[in-house]
């Protein structure tokens, strides 16, 4: 079992530069868009995380042949083998259920295991299945497995009761191949929800409204191949910044896109955060000596995303004054919060808000990373608690971040991996 043991103190200043990796969430729709064409894809910058180890190993099931050099990935479906995704693998990733638009829409058939409990609440797929189904798709529940089936997938005119992410992208993939007209209402505006659509553009689809809530899709015949670049993790530059607000650092972000951290940025710079924008390529970010309390709403795409609730309320237990933060996507995503307050924060849950009073000093101890981001929390305190913090459970971490504790051991925190 691996952990990460971080010798934390209130005096830390974070210093130097940091490269941000591929956006996780970006590279996991674009290798299933993969499904959708015979042809190669190839993938650059993409980031070595195990999600996207989950995601190749699965699409080697279903009868792709890959090949990673460096940060590229260059993959090939030229004959699907197998229409089924386990539930061992849609248990390790929810987002496996991305293959599923992706198998109806190029082989007529897909059987995919329906996601079970998830350590962030429910986490239904009704709004995936209720699209494929408005596409003409068959669909059943059986063993535990969605059976979905279609000769030929149709355009349809459908409107999501609720913004989802993967919603989105299962149903634009979908459509890419569907006969005639799809028009998606009430789409997720998530930027890698782009950086899909510039990729199937590539391949040969036809995508209107690209960013917008509204998006129109005329279905082609056939997809071929692309080459396509993935945008940066604007989560990962997130907690960056964060980072260096918490510990009142000066680091330098290079490889991202400023433009799609606006809200994170608007809320650092309220609390204080000093965030300069070098190029479009790179921001330089100051921590101050006092942060400044505020309340936070998670919301979709361009609000606040819920993927930075965690690592804000960190910075917040080290704010003057108390904050409240709201979470409205996923129901039970406070685990971090009971390992925050054996490190001494001043927290109380109240329904979907986390009311954080300010400013206590943190003590070092042993937390279990319950989830990807309340892993990433968890390693922003421990860099500012006094003494030794152990992160257990670090395989969560491990899904999304690249190499997280070498990058902020680069800027000077004391933290290493120690194998158990
Ligand atoms: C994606 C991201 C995840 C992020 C989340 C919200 C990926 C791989 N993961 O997850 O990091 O935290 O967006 O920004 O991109 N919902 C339904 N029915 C559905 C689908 C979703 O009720 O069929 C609900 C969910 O329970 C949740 C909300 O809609 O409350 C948003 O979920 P969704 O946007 O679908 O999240 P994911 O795509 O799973």
């Amino acid at each position: 079992m691996e952990k990460i043991r971080i010798h934390g103190n209130q005096n830390l200043r974070l210093k130097g530069k940091v490269r941000i990796s591929g956006a996780k969430n970006a590279v996991l729709p674009a290798i299933t868009a993969s499904l959708l064409t015979k042809d190669k894809i190839r993938l650059k910058n993409i980031p070595l995380v195990e999600d996207v180890h989950t995601i190749l190993t699965l699409m080697k099931e279903l009868g792709a042949n890959y090949n990673i050099k460096k940060n590229s990935l260059s993959i090939q479906v030229k004959k699907i083998q197998s229409e089924q995704a386990s539930y061992d693998l849609v248990q390790a990733m929810r987002a496996s259920i991305l293959v599923l638009g992706p198998l109806l829409a190029r082989y007529g058939k897909a059987i995919v295991a329906l996601p079970g409990g998830c350590a962030i609440g429910s986490r239904p797929i009704d709004l995936h299945i209720h699209g494929l189904e408005k596409l003409g798709a068959r669909i059943s529940l059986e063993h535990g497995y969605i059976q979905a089936e279609a000769n030929k997938l149709h355009g349809a005119e459908i409107e999501f009761e609720k913004k989802t992410v993967g919603g989105t992208e299962n149903l634009i993939m979908a459509a890419c191949l569907a006969l005639g007209e799809t028009v998606l209402k009430n789409c997720a505006r998530e930027p890698e929800i782009s950086n899909l659509c510039d990729l199937l553009i590539k391949m040969g689809a036809k995508i209107d409204g690209i960013g917008e809530e509204t998006i129109r899709i005329k279905g082609v015949r056939e997809l071929g191949g692309a080459t396509h670049e993935i945008i940066p993790d604007r989560i990962e530059a997130g907690t960056f910044l964060v980072a260096s607000a918490l510990t009142r650092g000066n680091i330098v972000l290079t490889n991202i896109k400023p433009d799609q951290l606006d809200t994170v940025i608007e809320k650092l710079k309220y609390s204080g955060t000093q965030i300069e924008k070098l190029n479009n390529h790179s921001l330089r970010v100051v921590g101050s000596e006092e942060i400044r309390p505020q309340d936070i709403t998670t919301s979709p795409y361009p609000g606040f995303p819920t993927d930075m609730q965690a690592q804000f309320i960190v910075m917040m237990t080290q704010a003057s004054g108390t904050s409240i933060i709201t979470e409205t996507i996923f129901d039970r995503r406070f685990s971090h919060i009971n390992e925050l307050l054996r490190l001494g924060a001043n927290i109380e849950v109240s329904g979907d808000k986390a009311i954080v009073k300010g400013k206590t000093p943190l003590s070092g101890a042993e937390t279990i990373a319950s989830d990807l981001r309340a892993s990433a929390s968890l390693v922003l305190a421990g860099l500012i608690a006094n003494g030794e913090t152990i992160v257990t459970e670090v395989e969560h971490l491990d899904r999304g971040y690249e190499k997280l504790e070498s990058k902020l051991k680069s800027l000077g925190a004391k933290i290493e991996r120690i194998k158990e």
